[in-house]
């Protein structure tokens, strides 16, 4: 609170990047959850409560920031990754109708993502209006007390968006979005961090200027036409950044269970495939420092379902250990939108500049 205003007019008048303040936990190795499949269910016991860092999504947090309050008082010092659709408008998004719908801005949107994800629209990240609206996320984040945002699908360079968008047009959003976090404090005083959500492409470019990555099945266990990546991200760990790593092993489904989650674990094939993690820096497997978790694999029909719900197993505490099903509701993930007011430090921050 008490910045001298010195310090911070000179750095927003010269565009340089602000020095970023993070949490003294946000580190290679941090332990961590994601679920942004459903909102967590705060009327039940949380776990695990070790981990530091949550991942979840932006608008189920809107609906409900009493879900931020609760995390808090139940995690000293938990840092809150609020997730976005970046590369695409949805209709669960809380500005779909408010902004995405709007006639001046409908020309934005684009062709539809695969199925099952159809309802979901490419955004035309090169118009500049397009970048600005996606400011505005990263905003609406910083007020609602996150402590940083994974903007995801920023790989529209491969995918048929209907504007042709390049490797260069997605630098150019990630960039922009980046100096948008950086000048932003959150609640607890730090810098809003940013990461790169996949994308191994782009790597070179954005390691320096990011604070984290979100990986999915960067060692290809899926076996699918993409390559092994997790290699590609080891500049973020180099920098003290930390790597955040999903693999979907199909065996840690039990359909009976609670959220089908196999309270087992993975079998021990698929967990050692999937939990193994290099034990020194330039290891064949390229994870060195990662922090490893395995969730469930989006099934071949609608019965298999739940990918990044709570269920989850923690690599290191071996094969049959470390599973945890964090508690969630999907019953109030499309309550009311509710408005997000401007945080106090925010706007003394706006006002010294
Ligand atoms: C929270 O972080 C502060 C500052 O790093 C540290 O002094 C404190 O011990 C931490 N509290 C817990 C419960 O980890
Ligand atoms: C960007 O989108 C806005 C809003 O749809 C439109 O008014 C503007 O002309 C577009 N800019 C370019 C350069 O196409
Ligand atoms: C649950 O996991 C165990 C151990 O990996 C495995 O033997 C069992 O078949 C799994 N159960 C189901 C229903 O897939």
């Amino acid at each position: 609170m008490k910045q001298s205003k010195s310090c911070i007019i000179p750095l927003l008048a010269t565009g340089a990047a602000a020095q970023v303040v993070k949490p003294a936990n946000f580190v290679p190795g941090v332990k961590w959850q994601i679920d942004i499949m459903a909102s967590l269910d705060i009327t039940k016991t949380l776990t695990p409560t070790d981990a530091l860092v949550w991942d979840l999504d932006l608008y189920h947090l809107q609906r409900h920031p009493d879900i931020i309050t609760t995390l808090r008082s139940k995690i000293p010092n938990v840092s809150i990754i609020c997730y976005f659709n970046a590369g695409l408008a949805q209709p669960s998004d809380c500005d779909w109708d408010t902004v995405w719908q709007k006639p001046e801005y409908k020309s934005l949107l684009g062709n539809s993502y695969d199925p099952p994800f159809s309802e979901e629209k490419w955004i035309n990240i090169r118009n500049t209006t397009a970048i600005d609206l996606l400011k505005n996320r990263v905003t609406t984040a910083a007020n609602l007390g996150c402590d940083g945002v994974d903007p995801d699908n920023i790989d529209g360079y491969s995918a048929d968006t209907g504007f042709n968008l390049n490797q260069q047009d997605y630098i150019k959003l990630m960039t922009t979005l980046a100096t948008t976090a950086h000048g932003l404090k959150t609640k607890r005083g730090n810098t809003l961090l940013i990461g790169q959500k996949n994308a191994p492409e782009l790597v070179s470019s954005l390691n320096s200027v990011l604070d984290f990555a979100v990986l999915e099945d960067c060692k290809n266990l899926r076996n699918e036409a993409d390559r092994a990546f997790c290699a590609d991200f080891q500049p973020y760990i180099t920098q003290n950044k930390p790597v955040f790593s999903i693999e979907y092993p199909t065996s840690l489904r039990n359909k009976n269970s609670p959220q089908q989650c196999n309270t087992s674990g993975a079998n021990s094939a698929q967990y050692t495939a999937s939990c193994e993690i290099d034990s020194a820096v330039g290891g064949k497997r390229g994870n060195f420092k990662f922090s490893e978790i395995l969730k469930l694999r989006d099934g071949a029909d609608e019965s298999e379902h739940g990918e990044l719900n709570g269920c989850t197993q923690y690599c290191g505490q071996g094969q049959g250990k470390g599973v945890v099903v964090t508690p969630v509701n999907e019953e109030i993930d499309g309550d009311e939108c509710k408005p997000v007011s401007k945080s106090f430090k925010l706007m003394a921050r706006e006002f010294a500049a």
